[in-house]
């Protein structure tokens, strides 16, 4: 596939129907950064100022996940891909509905084979759950490098805290979730390089 499937992709979501949130959204949110990123981020679906704008992680936690990814040396706009399992709001900021996200999850799954990254960062407990068994907790798993996962020979799946979350977290000591964040973005952006 290439890029031009991305954009047809794109068209597609824009006219999506299959499930209710398409009533009540102002945009779909297909991605932000870079087609050629070698690290895809996959959160858990727009909010206010995302389903406004059509971007995703432009908000309150994308202000803070900024900032985050500048203290890793990360490039939101050249070594990121960001999309997330739901390309809809759901009202209220709620929890994505499993119908939504099966309904959904045929996008997510074209954008992934189509931008082939070399690593898959899972922002939050939603996008883990999405890929990884539902058991796991995410305090427990971050972090952490999830390989050979069915369907996604070849990619390494590295789970992450939610900005949303540590903007409840002001703490930055050593072992607290700011903290543990950000050396997993910087471990993240170490594994990309090699
Ligand atoms: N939270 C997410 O998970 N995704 C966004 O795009 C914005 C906030």
């Amino acid at each position: 596939m290439t890029f031009e499937n991305l954009k047809k992709l794109e068209k597609e979501v824009q006219q999506c129907k299959s499930c209710p949130l398409y009533i009540s959204r102002n945009n779909t949110v297909f991605y932000d950064g870079s087609e050629n990123a070698k690290i895809m981020l996959i959160g858990e679906a727009p909010g206010a100022d995302e389903d406004k704008s059509g971007k995703p992680f432009v908000g309150r936690a994308g202000k803070l996940l900024n900032e985050f990814l500048h203290s890793a040396g990360i490039n939101r706009d050249e070594d990121l891909y960001i999309a997330n399992t739901l390309k809809c709001r759901p009202p209220e900021n709620r929890k994505p509905t499993k119908e939504e996200k099966a309904a959904c999850e045929r996008y997510l799954r074209a954008q992934i084979e189509i931008i082939k990254p070399k690593i898959i960062v899972l922002c939050g407990a939603t996008a883990m759950e999405s890929f990884l068994d539902k058991k796991f907790k995410i305090s427990k798993v971050r972090g952490q490098i999830f390989e050979n996962i069915e369907g996604y020979k070849g990619i390494k799946f590295i789970p992450i805290l939610h900005p949303s979350y540590l903007l409840r977290q002001h703490s930055t000591d050593v072992g607290s979730p700011r903290d543990l964040t950000l050396k997993d973005l910087i471990m993240i952006k170490k594994t990309a390089l090699n």
